[in-house]
């Protein structure tokens, strides 16, 4: 049940501030969505109730993007650390609690809206201390859309066969929802393209993620170059009746969508299809970038054939040592390649997908800052002392040229 704001009575902070300090079944609340300013360089402020040696305390965790600091509050210092939560420009939070969830969603004018949302059952309250972080999908109740595409079991288990599946399905939500950066598209539908989507197991989560538990409207296209695949995941989605969910049969860099994607995957796309993905990305101005690279060939051919620089041929004279590090070269040329073209880019941990022990995740943000004469620099050295040039280089030559003749 959903009890829209005009029912209520209460203003927004006074809602949050009871619920997060005076009632006793939080569960976990969670703001997202600030203006980043200096003094709060914060992406997402979680709290969480723990029990210290038998005493309720709050468990503040401050994310700023790339590490979680954590402190624990009680009393009179608890309600300092909430009024100044409070007081930041955030604009979403989310309060769960052991029988309900509170939304409340600012507009850009300010207004805030509030939801409510009475639940079906009773979410179990952990106060441990020290328990592991939950999952964005909760495995004892998997949604639905995991039984259509094989992960869980009619009866709602996850299969003992796909469990490294549903690990790296919740990994990717993590990685997708920790940027705090969701939020800050504004196009609706919110448009996202899945380069190479194969399985389309991450392309289901995202779009659950984003329409379910983000409530944003969104169009998913899945993209692959398998017709049959593509038809029987548009089964799945329509089974699902999940409207905004397309699959579509080209290759990568022939692609056009109808609108520009806000969001784009390229998961272990084959080659130098990551490097299409990430090119195509970039010329659609793409806010959000999740790419996990699989196998690196391009640039392994150079090295091979190149005279290498001579501190390195003990490393070269190895066919498996030149591949992991053509894979660690490509791999670096390609987040540079973004930084230089105004993302904000890191290179990740990814768990390992079933079919590769390739776990790294390129993740860029959009910010459009102009490169840098430093990384511009750095860019020149790395492509000089290796003697190659990166296929990402090739692809994107009209908007990198520029810099580099800078
Ligand atoms: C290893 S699978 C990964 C699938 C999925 N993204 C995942 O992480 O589970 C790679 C997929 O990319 C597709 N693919 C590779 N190169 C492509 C290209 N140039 N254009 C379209 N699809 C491509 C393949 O058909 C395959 O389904």
């Amino acid at each position: 049940m959903i009890a829209p704001a005009k029912y209520m009575e209460e203003s927004p902070e006074l809602l949050l501030r009871k619920t997060i300090l005076h009632e006793g079944n939080l569960v976990e609340a969670s703001f997202q969505g600030f203006r980043s300013e200096p003094d709060h360089p914060w992406k997402r402020i979680t709290i969480r109730p723990v029990l210290i040696k038998g005493e309720r305390h709050l468990q503040f965790a401050y994310f700023n993007g790339k590490q979680e600091i954590a402190k624990n509050y009680s009393g009179q210092n608890a309600e300092t650390r909430l009024s100044e939560l409070l007081s930041m420009p955030y604009r979403s939070a989310i309060v769960v609690t052991t029988d309900r969830t509170i939304r409340v969603q600012f507009s850009k004018k300010g207004r805030p809206i509030i939801h409510l949302e009475q639940h079906r059952g009773t979410i179990l309250l952990d106060m441990a201390h020290d328990r592991p972080k939950p999952g964005i999908l909760p495995e004892n109740q998997p949604p639905p859309f995991l039984r259509e595409i094989g992960v869980a079991t009619a009866d709602g288990r996850i299969r003992a066969s796909q469990q490294r599946k549903f690990n790296q399905i919740n990994e990717f939500l993590r990685l997708i929802d920790e940027t705090g950066e969701v939020e800050q598209i504004i196009t609706r539908p919110i448009q996202v393209a899945d380069l190479g989507c194969g399985s389309a197991a991450l392309t289901f989560a995202t779009y659950h993620y984003l329409s379910d538990i983000k409530n944003l409207p969104v169009v998913m296209v899945g993209v692959d170059a398998k017709a049959h695949l593509m038809e029987r995941h548009q089964d799945t989605a329509d089974r699902l009746h999940w409207k905004g969910m397309l699959f579509t049969t080209s290759q990568i860099i022939d692609y056009k969508p109808s609108e520009s994607p806000d969001i784009v995957l390229a998961l272990h796309a084959c080659d130098t299809a990551t490097d299409e993905a990430l090119a195509q990305a970039v010329r659609w101005g793409s806010h959000l970038i999740f790419s996990a690279p699989c196998c690196h060939h391009h640039l392994q051919a150079q090295l091979a054939s190149n005279n290498p620089p001579d501190p390195f041929r003990p490393v070269l004279r190895h066919g498996i040592l030149r591949e992991r590090l053509g894979d660690l070269l490509t791999d670096s040329f390609r987040a540079h390649i973004l930084r230089l073209l105004g993302y904000r880019t890191d290179v990740i941990e990814f768990v390992a997908g079933e079919h590769t022990p390739k776990n790294l995740m390129i993740r860029g943000i959009r910010v459009d800052n102009p490169a840098p004469r430093v990384l511009i620099e750095e860019y020149r050295q790395l492509k000089q002392y290796w003697g190659v040039t990166p296929y990402l280089e090739e692809l994107l030559a009209d908007e990198l040229d520029p810099i580099l003749a800078a």
